[in-house]
């Protein structure tokens, strides 16, 4: 809270052509390749690939550059897990395998990021493929992402033609493939080794960790899952030095990053802004302030569905990082920021995430199953009132066990914005149910279950 934030200069956005805030300039989709390179896609490839897999992950190392899928890994050093001593080059296929199944609730960055910059994407797919060796991307997109997947493929294509991709990727004597896959709109399938499964054919089912993809991954081979936003900005850290992206934001919460806002706010935008700038400023400067002003605000979820919602008071002077918003009880997650103003409904709002979650989980490990479809009945009534007041923490009992006891981060997802509801609007649902009780002439919230 005490840093003073600068602001990012146009020059230092590594996305041009996103939107850029209350300044309306939009800029124009740098769908071909030619207007790609009028904006530095493509530029020196070739001696980037060419100064090899070790210089490049020393400069994502040096960079700081963590994870923006959502959990914040060092992409240095998990893409390091790639190239262990002594790795036998000739043994067979190895994969990059790029997440683009963007599902999070919020979430809307990587679709703006292949919408519009798409050879970002796919020249990122040839630096990070170098890096860890691998022979080939397949981009795993959303199945709703269709004119997305349209102008990726169009990328793709021009990108072979131009002698970028192939054999002999840039003339560097490097062999790289890059396919697209479609998904099938299964939120669960943004999880890596569900994905895997998924494109592997079978059903997209998460599988026990260890081991890591980078062990056993797509087709049994090594493999890295990474997300779209994380692969895109890597060519531009390489072009520009780890030094430079590390010089934006705070010690690990390092670099530029794309904000998502939306919910109660003037100009809802994605916009590519420094790490660590006040979520105040980012909503103030690039969404035209809170709907009825920063007094206004009632709460938000500050990185996607699975962040716990902070209240206005906590959201006052912190800071969009992952450390800020860890210690604040929350996280960064997808940069994913939900806004309610004091004409929303916080409980309305955890209730559709909570039927959300329900609807998604894959089935298979039963305090999911069984919890997310308990806790989504439990909200339904918590959100008419039609409920029993010690029925708010015999819930949130169940998300405490529900925590750390299933197979994939989904048991986490869905228990977490319940425990930030608790957290920081329990009297809120008292009051629900209070005033459900005054009005049906009930003794103690009605029904009982
Ligand atoms: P995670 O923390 O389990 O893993 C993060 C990455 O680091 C994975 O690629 C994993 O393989 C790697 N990793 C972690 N420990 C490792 C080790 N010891 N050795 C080798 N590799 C290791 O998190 P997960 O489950 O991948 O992601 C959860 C996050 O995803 C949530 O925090 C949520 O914010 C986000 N999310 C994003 C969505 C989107 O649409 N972008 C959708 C749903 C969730
Ligand atoms: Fe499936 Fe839920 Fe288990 Fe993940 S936690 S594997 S979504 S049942």
């Amino acid at each position: 809270p005490n840093r003073v934030y600068g602001g990012l200069a146009d020059q230092d956005r590594i996305f041009q052509n996103l939107y850029l805030g209350n300044s309306k300039k939009h800029g124009t989709p740098s769908y071909d390749l030619k207007t790609a390179m009028k904006i530095g896609d493509w530029y020196k490839t070739k001696e980037i690939l060419l100064k090899g897999d070790t210089w490049i992950i020393d400069e994502i190392k040096a960079s700081g550059l963590r994870g923006r899928g959502g959990a914040g890994f060092p992409s240095g050093l998990k893409w390091s897990f790639m190239n262990p001593p002594g790795w036998n080059k000739n043994v067979g296929p190895r994969y990059l395998v790029v997440n683009a199944d963007e599902g999070e609730p919020g979430t809307c960055k990587d679709r703006e990021i292949m919408r519009k910059e798409p050879h970002k994407l796919v020249e990122g797919c040839l630096v990070a493929g170098r890096a860890m060796n691998a022979t080939a991307a397949y981009i795993y997109i959303r199945g709703e992402f269709y004119n997305e997947a349209v102008i990726l493929q169009n990328a793709i294509n021009q990108a072979y033609e131009a002698g970028f991709l192939g054999p002999d990727a840039c003339g560097s004597g490097f062999s790289f493939d890059v396919y697209i896959h479609r998904g099938m709109g299964a939120y669960v399938c943004g999880e890596e080794t569900a994905l895997i499964e998924s494109l592997e054919g079978k059903a997209g089912k998460p599988r026990l960790k260890p081991p890591f993809p980078a062990g056993v991954g797509l087709f049994g081979r090594p493999s890295t899952v990474t997300n779209v936003e994380t692969v895109a900005v890597a060519p531009t850290i390489c072009r520009r030095g780890g030094k430079w992206f590390s010089s934006f934001g705070r010690e690990r919460n390092s670099g530029t990053k794309l904000f998502c806002i939306s919910g109660n706010v003037n100009e809802p935008c994605t916009v590519e802004e420094e790490m660590s700038i006040s979520m105040k400023e980012l909503i103030d400067k690039h969404c035209g302030g809170v709907k009825g002003g920063w007094d206004n605000l009632l709460a938000v979820i500050p990185g996607g569905s699975s962040t716990p919602i902070l209240k206005k008071e906590t959201c006052d002077d912190i800071l969009m990082d992952y450390d800020a918003l860890r210690d604040a009880g929350s996280g960064l997650g997808t940069a994913a920021v939900i806004v309610f103003n004091k004409q929303a409904d916080v409980l309305r709002g955890i209730q559709r995430l909570l039927a959300f979650y329900k609807h998604e989980s894959c089935g298979q490990c039963t305090p999911c199953r069984e919890g997310s479809t308990y806790l989504s009945k439990m909200m339904d009534r918590f959100y008419v009132g039609q409920a029993q007041e010690k029925e708010i923490d015999k819930a949130l009992e169940l998300t405490k066990k529900v925590e750390g006891h299933s197979i994939c981060a989904m048991g986490e997802a869905f228990s977490w914005p319940y425990q930030g509801l608790v957290k920081n609007f329990k009297p809120l649902m008292i009051e629900r149910i209070r005033e459900y009780k005054r009005q049906n002439g009930l003794e103690d919230g009605g029904m009982q279950y």
